[in-house]
């Protein structure tokens, strides 16, 4: 029945407005999974995240069960997290460590960390003149088609052929460098714990959601408003008590939200490149000159020298979507990757990530907004989750049978294969258009 609706697919991206069964039909998303997910480059983590030989961490990309493990010789394998054997997980923690091989829980068939099998329990009795053994890949635990990572950061594509993860990031590789650069080291490593969201929603809600310059002053609204009381309130008595009048950071944080209103928005441009991926500049004023901030500064300014230094500190990034599974907000050194589990159902990780040989102050700034944004008990993060379900339970409905995406439609700026939304239309629904016209290129397969 697909089958016969896929030529038909086509009908249902238009420039500006896409129909509901695109986020809704279960038929669609097992075709995604197929044709986008299982296709294109995937982010699968940090290689921080296994420091050691034999670290694994468990990993889906689209369907599919994956591994990322840390082999002997230090490279990155990513393997499917299956035996060859009968067909048992092989691992079913979400991290460890598998010790100098992996080794089945079934019948005790041993792999390398690259996935070659290593032995079977009396081999030569029990396979001798069989086709199963050493010489036959398919004893081996099958490895993701390619793995590239990019200053730590680990992909995996599971189609053999395409383009390679630098072509396929394009500019928006610039995710990357904008966080690793912040760092006097030059590198991230990761923050060992991440917060894992799962949304009653279909996984291009969220993704939509994230350069949508136009809900943060509605759907925060609320938060940012009680938190720029409390902020005015600490800012008064501090400076009745001691003649300062700043209250800590952490409420400013949370009362952008309402103090950065729609219009200002409007001020933020973004840019969208081929593959759906996105850029939402603007930075939300989270460099205040405090001491801390110029301990920063000094140790920045040695490492890379005072022009550098401030080519670096001056890049204009708000966040940066890869679609379709990653969004990145580098100058505060967080991401979210998607993990979707079924058509109403996305898996959200969200992790930290520490610049090396940055003051452990500046390490803790970014990490309250981590917090603050995203941990369960902040409303930021439930602000959004709410609009999120109650998006795909209207979508489900049939009191429509489109989703629009016309805001600032027509006034999009092409050149050189990107587009760019005109002078103050920040708020575009443009990030929305150049995913859903990826998403039709990707569907037609
Ligand atoms: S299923 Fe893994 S060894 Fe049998
Ligand atoms: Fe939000």
């Amino acid at each position: 029945m697909l089958q016969e609706r896929i030529p038909d697919l086509a009908k249902f991206v238009e420039p500006d407005r896409v129909r509901r069964e695109v986020y809704t039909d279960p038929e669609i998303f097992e075709l995604e999974m197929e044709r986008i997910h299982e296709r294109v480059w995937i982010y699968c983590g940090h290689e921080s995240q296994v420091p050691k030989a034999g670290d694994y961490y468990a990993v889906q990309i689209g369907r599919q069960p994956m591994l990322m493990v840390r082999g002997a010789d230090g490279s990155v394998n990513v393997l499917y997290n299956r035996c060859p054997h009968r067909g048992n997980m092989m691992c079913g923690d979400r991290k460890g460590n598998t010790g100098d091989f992996f080794r089945c829980s079934y019948h005790a068939w041993t792999f390398q960390h690259d996935g070659r099998l290593r032995s079977i329990p009396m081999m030569e009795s029990g396979y001798e003149g069989t086709r199963f053994g050493k010489d036959n890949p398919d004893c081996s635990m099958k490895r993701a088609a390619r793995v590239e990572s990019y200053r730590g950061f680990v992909f995996a594509s599971l189609a053999k052929d395409g383009s390679s993860l630098k072509e396929f990031l394009g500019k928006a590789i610039v995710a990357f460098d904008d966080m690793c650069d912040r760092a006097p080291g030059g590198e991230v490593e990761i923050v060992p714990n991440c917060f894992r969201v799962i949304q009653h929603s279909n996984w291009k809600i969220f993704l939509e959601n994230q350069l949508d310059a136009l809900h943060p002053s509605v759907v925060h609204q609320s938060t940012g408003r009680a938190a720029h009381e409390v902020e005015k309130m600490i800012a008064a008595k501090a400076k009745k008590q001691s003649g300062g009048n700043a209250a800590p950071l952490s409420y400013h944080m949370l009362s952008a939200f309402a103090t950065v209103t729609i219009d200002k928005w409007d001020s933020f441009q973004t840019i969208n490149y081929p593959h759906g991926h996105c850029i939402l500049t603007g930075y939300m004023g989270l460099r205040p000159q405090d001491p801390d901030t110029k301990a920063y500064d000094k140790i920045m300014i040695k490492a890379y020298g005072q022009k550098r230094f401030e080519e670096i500190v001056g890049v204009n990034i708000h966040h940066v979507l890869l679609y379709p599974g990653l969004s990145v907000q580098s100058p505060l050194q967080q991401l979210r990757a998607v993990r979707p589990l079924g058509v109403d159902r996305t898996l959200t990780e969200i992790w930290h990530f520490r610049l090396k040989g940055a003051p452990e102050a500046i390490y803790r700034r970014s990490l309250a907004y981590y917090n603050l944004v995203n941990s369960p008990s902040t409303l930021i993060n439930a602000d959004d989750l709410e609009n999120f379900w109650k998006c795909h339970q209207g979508l489900s409905s049939d009191g429509g049978d489109w989703v629009t995406f016309g805001r600032h439609y027509g006034r999009d700026l092409e050149k050189d294969g990107m587009v760019e939304t005109a002078p103050n239309c920040g708020t575009s629904e443009a990030p929305m258009r150049n995913q859903m016209k990826a998403w039709a290129e990707y569907m037609r397969g």
